[in-house]
């Protein structure tokens, strides 16, 4: 009789980078979820990136800082800043000139650690856009990232990229579209891929969780996973009860204020 067996989900220790939303605001619209003359209450949004890497300590994860740049309102957005692999960092640079500065904040912090760092020579926003999983790179362009900068990608970082077509503007990062759940598994919402990308990530993972729209217009996949923790937003409640089904433990958090801005959990950590 068909008793499932559930997997047992085993925690890696990771470590992340953040960048405290100091002088986060939302005062221009490089995404359709931002609306300027919607309120944004600061304090609030302190409190739930506050939340968030508080999450992350306990959990046994490392959390370093960068120092978030007065006049830099999308910088807490940290995954955005690079692609790090292996003590190699591949600096962003940005589609929009509203978040072109940030590069150098990043560029300067990698460089005072050691890290062996290029800056990208193609639009290229960074793991927002970049995600590892299964010994390669799945790549999202279409928004931000363009197609051509993949080969400098494997280039600086010596894995093999798999680009993926994003075609619905609400998911303009990779990571607003697809979560890697650990080192083999992803979860994505098909929707937001070009038919033949859809067809490359069921031939790539046949088994990977297939979400529903209404999840991921929740950010539900803009999601951290450290294997058998899944930091997901609230609102993407039916999301959690199908990972915990699977054997995670979802973990939600409240961060209404940080996806005025288009974003949630996972784009404020860049892994390291
Ligand atoms: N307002 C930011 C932008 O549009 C949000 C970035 C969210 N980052 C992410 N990796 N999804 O650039």
């Amino acid at each position: 009789m068909g008793s499932t067996v559930v997997p047992v989900r085993v925690a890696s220790v990771r470590r992340f980078l953040m960048c405290r939303p100091t002088y986060f605001a939302v005062e221009y619209a490089i995404n359709p979820w931002m609306d300027p003359a919607r309120p944004v209450d600061p304090m609030l949004a302190v409190g739930q990136w506050e939340a968030l890497r508080g999450v992350l300590l306990r959990l046994g994860h490392a959390v370093d800082l960068i120092d978030p740049v007065p006049g830099l309102p999308d910088m807490v957005f940290a995954a955005n800043g690079a692609i790090v692999l292996d003590g190699k960092a591949l600096v962003a640079r940005f589609r929009h000139p509203q978040r072109a500065p940030e590069s150098g904040a990043y560029e300067k912090w990698f460089r005072d650690r050691g890290y062996e760092v290029r800056c990208a020579e193609r639009w290229n926003e960074g793991e927002g856009d970049h995600l590892a999983v299964a010994g390669m790179l799945l790549a999202g362009h279409g928004f931000r990232t363009a197609a051509s900068s993949h080969a400098e990608t494997t280039g600086h970082l010596g894995r093999p990229v798999v680009g993926l077509t994003l075609i619905d503007p609400r998911f303009y990062h990779l990571d607003t579209a697809l979560a890697v759940l650990d080192d083999e598994q992803i979860m994505y919402w098909p929707g937001a891929f070009s038919p033949a990308s859809r067809r490359r990530l069921h031939s790539l993972f046949p088994h990977a969780l297939r979400v529903e729209e209404h999840d991921a217009v929740r950010f539900g996949l803009n999601a951290i996973s450290d294997g058998r923790h899944v930091l997901l937003p609230t609102p993407a409640t039916s999301l959690a009860g199908r990972l915990a089904a699977e054997g995670y433990e979802p973990i939600a958090l409240d961060v209404s204020e940080l996806a005025k801005a288009g974003g949630g959990p996972k784009c404020c950590t860049l892994q390291l």
